[in-house]
């Protein structure tokens, strides 16, 4: 949800937090702040709701070179985005009319801390004055209050960082705390002292030179640490410009491991985008490649992965797939129960993962899970694994982001490998979703019913992807004229059968999302039960019509839209002349089989959504109300 970001080292903190703070924006993106020290070591604090452009104005004004600092992009859950709710919150001196400035401690956090009216009134009645709404501002006075205590206790510095009484004030302090926390903390007095806490929030450690970076993801370290570190739940960093610690609750002191970061600023940039959306459309002839990258074996004609760390014999046993995941991801699920029904002959049950946290369905030994998620982050989502694997089903995800929450409490998985998403609104980590998705149907086929021949020809299917997606993008400037065609359209329509049905829903959310025009996805037959009421003149309908299995029975369905005089937009096979004639307008993209259409018809979808939101004024990357990551219920 909200973006962290710290620094420690000897480049001025302000510019780098501020840069790393553009980068994660899309986290949320309705206040930002940051602290520093000033020279003499004092809580310098800059905060501004509204878009980071305003934070920036204000560094720009006046900002100590402080070379350590902790920065914030929020997203409100406890509090309206005003200047008092952004982060960072000071905790101290703490008491009636302190001055903001003259705390002990500035934190940042992302989270939601359950229990924080109760420790809020027990800090009250210590003397603790509140200027925020925010749950996060108890973490800071409750610091600050056991800083104390270790201080009066005796508790003095010592050459291990990690005992010193600012890392034991953070560590008691997080011991009162029930929610989820990615934190982090710095201390007036301390120059070269960065504390970071994590339960179920994720938080990362950028490795450089003399200095080091700690963020909510990769993406601030991109072009600054080749070397990372993932924090885990419970874990404690104490981070100075040369050494980082790493202290487990239950374990004390433990090692980390530094992995290299390939991760460069071009892939954090737009790159002469106009959007990160429009990129990472443009991205996925490239993202889809990477998806299958290294998982289609010829000589066996199945798929191969690394990571689902269950034997041949356990994958024998599945006898039924539960696929979850919120929003796109859920799209995603239903389009893979289509291709893993058909091709695995394995039944296949999709869950809102909303839903599947609080059901509880009969669910047997044979069953395995599958968590879907671009970022590895979804409340919902990990909810419903963590319930799943409580009951001992094995469970796995199919994520993008490395390391992220998900990715590292599944049983195992499959990573997408499509590079930072930034764009609020899904588009490449669906279609990755989606191969992944088909992937597993070769594999679970293979493990079962399916012959030889047949896993040939579903992988040079497959290895045909990525080109027709290249030459799906071709049709971009059809799309631009049609979507100023219906740009002022106040409903939409798009329908689909079979595996159509899936990208349908998809594509009517990914036009609500940036537009904020309302939109339906329905299978195309469906319609006639309800939603043809709709149908007017000024109402269009988006029909996914292929030459395919059903689309005899497509056309029906768009003849009765025609006669009921609604606009129809057809994305179509090249060169068919009936849907011509029919439809108001055609979007041709490249044949592919029926299973792998939905993959590529993809593509003219997210493009009509963007282009019609961009004529709209809308602002595409950072649409209203929206979160990329959703961390909360
Ligand atoms: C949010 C985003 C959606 C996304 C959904 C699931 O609602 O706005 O675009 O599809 O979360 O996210 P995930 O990261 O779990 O795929």
């Amino acid at each position: 949800m909200c973006g962290i970001v710290g620094y420690v080292g000897f480049r001025r903190a302000a510019d780098l937090i501020v840069e790393g703070l553009r980068r994660l924006e899309y986290r949320g993106y309705d206040s930002a702040g940051l602290a520093v020290l000033d020279e003499e070591g004092g809580i310098e604090i800059r905060k501004a709701a509204g878009r980071l452009s305003r934070l920036e104005s204000l560094v720009r004004e006046h900002t100590p070179d402080a070379s350590i600092g902790i920065g914030h992009t929020r997203w409100a859950t406890h509090g309206a985005p005003t200047d008092g709710n952004a982060h960072p919150h000071v905790g101290g001196c703490g008491t009636v009319a302190a001055a903001a400035a003259s705390g002990s401690v500035a934190i940042v956090h992302n989270g939601v801390i359950e229990n924080f009216r109760g420790l809020k009134t027990g800090l009250e009645a210590e003397g603790y004055v509140f200027r925020s709404e925010t749950d996060s501002e108890v973490i800071a006075h409750l610091i600050d209050s056991c800083l104390r205590r270790a201080l009066a206790g005796g508790s003095r510095v010592t050459d291990e960082p990690a005992d010193s009484p600012w890392v034991v004030a953070v560590r008691e302090a997080i011991a009162q705390l029930r929610g989820t926390y990615g934190l982090l903390a710095i201390f007036a007095g301390c120059p070269d002292l960065l504390v970071a806490a994590r339960l179920g929030s994720p938080l990362v450690v950028g490795v450089g030179d003399g200095e080091h970076f700690i963020a909510s993801d990769a993406s601030p370290l991109a072009g600054h640490a080749d070397r990372i570190v993932y924090l885990a739940d419970h874990e404690v960093a104490v981070v100075t410009s040369d050494t980082l610690r790493v202290i487990h609750r239950d374990a004390g002191r433990v090692e980390h491991s530094v992995l290299p970061l390939d991760l460069s600023a071009a892939d954090v940039g737009m790159n002469g985008f106009s959007h990160f959306m429009l990129k990472e459309i443009h991205e996925q002839p490239e993202t889809i490649r990477a998806a299958m990258r290294g998982r289609l074996s010829r000589d066996d004609a199945t798929a191969v992965f690394g990571g689902l760390n269950l034997t041949p014999a356990q994958l024998q046993h599945v006898n039924r797939i539960v696929l979850t995941g919120c929003g796109t991801s859920w799209h995603a699920a239903l389009f893979g129960e289509y291709l893993i029904e058909e091709f695995a002959r394995l039944p296949v049950e999709v869950e809102y993962a909303s839903e599947l946290r609080y059901r509880n369905p009969p669910i047997d030994e044979g069953t395995l899970l599958f968590a879907i998620t671009q970022s590895g982050e979804t409340a919902d989502t990990l909810a419903a694994l963590r319930e799943l694997k409580r009951k001992g089903h094995p469970t796995l995800a199919i994520c993008n982001v490395v390391g992220s929450t998900i990715a590292t409490e599944a049983d195992g998985g499959i990573y997408l490998h499509a590079g930072p998403e930034i764009g609020v609104a899904s588009t490449k980590a669906f279609t990755s979703q989606c191969v992944v998705l088909a992937l597993l149907a070769l594999y679970f086929g293979r493990l079962r019913h399916m012959s030889y021949e047949k896993g040939l020809d579903f992988i040079a299917a497959l290895e045909r992807l990525p080109d027709l997606v290249a030459q799906a993008l071709e049709s971009e400037p059809v799309i631009r004229t049609i979507a100023e065609k219906y740009r002022n359209a106040s409903t939409f329509l798009y329908l689909g059968r079979q595996y159509n049905f899936p990208l349908a829903l998809e594509g009517a959310l990914k036009l609500k999302e940036i537009s904020y025009i309302h939109a339906e996805g329905y299978p195309a037959a469906e319609m006639k039960h309800g939603p043809i009421a709709l149908v007017d003149p000024l109402t269009p309908s988006v029909f996914l019509i292929p030459q395919g299995a059903v689309y005899d029975k497509v056309i029906l369905n768009l003849e009765e839209i025609k006669a009921r005089k609604g606009p129809v937009i057809a994305v179509a096979s090249p060169g068919d002349d009936r849907v011509r004639e029919l439809a108001d307008d055609v979007i041709e993209v490249p044949d592919a089989p029926d299973f792998l259409q939905p993959i590529v018809e993809a593509i003219p979808l997210q493009l009509l959504a963007y282009h019609i939101a961009v004529l709209r004024g809308c602002d595409v990357d950072k649409p209203r109300n929206l979160a990329k990551s959703v961390t909360v219920e």
